[in-house]
């Protein structure tokens, strides 16, 4: 089979974004707009990805990545001329056009946009959709037998044309040959002073090409994103896409339309998300989970039967059976055993916690290895910074550290130690050892009367 080029517009300013990023590296979902469009570009097989930047070139390389080519158009004279600065990079014989602002077409709808040009035999195919308020779009025109004549902005359209409801998605599969002789033929010559890709739609025709259009079963798919109101429909439509897919996998999640989730999470069946939860990239849950309300979780890998209460947890992996939360915080890069309790207002960071371990309430362990089995007493601290560098807190299994300890790093506290409740430890601890680290408490008696003579 003939392969095709992609070729993402993805250099215009976005005006109406009002935004000092530019417009297609907003996100849905934690995914960026242009990410949505390369992807589909991918999954649909295509042979080479040229994305046209202009705007913050640099940003959107960096976003995107080096899986692509990059056009830079230097000036954004209009999509017709982005379309110029990439054409002489495109290989392949079919060249699909996609927008960068338009990251709801699916993979499907592409390939089947791709061989529906192909078994047409037309020099250049228009990706349309029905839409009751076609307000910004470019019409579709079409002569008597139903051909595609032509594209019309809605900035340059007639009064008859304006009350067309076929619209132009922005994304068209051309003959490559025929594109690249087409874009050396448009002129600026419209109401907004651009060159319009559209425009060569009107061109190949006069110049003898067949021209045609694919329309797509639903049109929420060609949906173009120019403002912030458009980007907040979009998500809904991307999240509830996301959320519907884990449903049908499994995944019971309630009141979905408040539970984002980051279209590469995945989610184990009989895992149960409660409303207001953000999962986002690099998430992994398995099986049985249970995530409460106003959870985030960003790059966690959440073992089976695991259940979290209104906690946020990043870069981190928790195992099996764990309970986290309310109100805990577990930062980057840590490992947290199977069968632990993370409490309430305990913050984890950067720490290894091992099986069976309780970390109940009010506690920070950060740069830390914990064994297995031990007790935290309410408000325990490892003290692991002196203001220049961190230090590491070792600490064996069984060990039952009292409320209110410091455990000022480097130190060591071996397999069953103890330290009794409101210690400053400085020193190791050797095995089955309780240490007190306070001073003995004295009482002053009759110190009230003597106080008031
Ligand atoms: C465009 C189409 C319109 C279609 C709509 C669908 C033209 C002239 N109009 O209008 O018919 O209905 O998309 O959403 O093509 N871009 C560049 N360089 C530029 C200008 C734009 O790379 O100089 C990129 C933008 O970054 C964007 C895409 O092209 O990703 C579309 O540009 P935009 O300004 O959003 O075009 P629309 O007005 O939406
Ligand atoms: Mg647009």
């Amino acid at each position: 089979m003939e392969g095709f080029s992609a070729v993402i517009l993805a250099a215009g300013m976005g005006t109406r974004m009002k935004s000092r990023h530019p417009k297609v590296l907003h996100k849905l979902c934690g995914k960026n707009l242009a990410s949505y469009v390369a992807d589909a570009a991918r999954e649909a097989g295509c042979g080479q990805i040229i994305t046209v930047v202009g705007h913050c070139a640099d940003e959107v390389k960096a976003a995107l990545g080096d899986g692509m080519e990059y056009a830079l158009q230097e000036q954004m004279l209009g999509t017709g001329h982005a379309a110029m600065q990439a054409i002489p990079l495109v290989r392949e014989k079919y060249t699909f056009v996609f927008n960068g602002d338009a990251p709801l077409l699916r993979h499907e709808t592409v390939r089947k946009a791709i061989e529906a040009h192909k078994a047409s035999g037309n020099s250049a195919t228009v990706i349309t959709a029905m839409l009751p308020d076609a307000a910004g779009y470019g019409r579709i025109v079409r002569n008597g037998d139903g051909e595609v004549t032509g594209i019309v902005e809605q900035k340059d359209a007639s009064e008859e044309e304006l009350k067309i409801c076929e619209v132009n998605s922005g994304m068209y599969v051309f003959n490559t040959d025929e594109l690249r002789e087409a874009l050396g033929k448009i002129t600026p010559d419209n109401a907004q002073k651009e060159y319009y890709l559209t425009d060569t739609i009107g061109i190949i025709r006069n110049s003898g090409g067949k021209t045609g259009a694919f329309t797509v079963a639903d049109a929420d798919e060609i949906r173009g994103i120019n403002d912030r109101a458009q980007l907040a429909e979009a998500e809904r439509l991307m999240q509830m896409r996301i959320n519907r897919k884990h449903m049908m996998n499994g995944v019971t999640i309630h009141a979905p339309e408040t539970v984002l989730i980051s279209p590469e999470v995945v989610i184990g069946a009989d895992s149960e998300i409660y409303p207001q939860v953000i999962l986002e990239k690099g998430t992994v849950i398995g099986n049985g989970v249970t995530i409460g309300s106003g959870s985030r979780l960003s790059g966690a890998v959440i073992r089976d039967s695991v259940d979290i209460q209104s906690s946020v947890i990043l870069d981190s992996e928790v195992r099996e059976n764990t309970h986290v939360g309310p109100f805990a915080y577990i930062r980057p890069n840590c490992v947290v055993g199977s069968d632990v309790k993370v409490g309430d207002f305990v913050e984890l960071k950067n720490s290894n916690i091992g099986n069976g371990t309780k970390i109940s309430h009010l506690t920070y362990v950060g740069d830390a290895d914990v064994g297995e089995k031990c007790n935290f007493g309410c408000g325990t601290v490892t003290v692991n910074y002196d203001g220049k560098k961190k230090y590491r807190t070792t600490i064996g299994n069984n060990a039952f550290i009292g409320c209110n300890s410091n455990l000022v790093a480097p130190v060591t506290l071996k397999d069953g130690a103890y330290t009794a409740a409101g210690s400053t430890i400085t020193d190791e601890v050797p095995e089955n050892t309780l240490a007190i680290a306070r001073a003995r408490q004295v009482n002053k008696e009759e110190w009230k009367d003597r106080r008031k003579k």
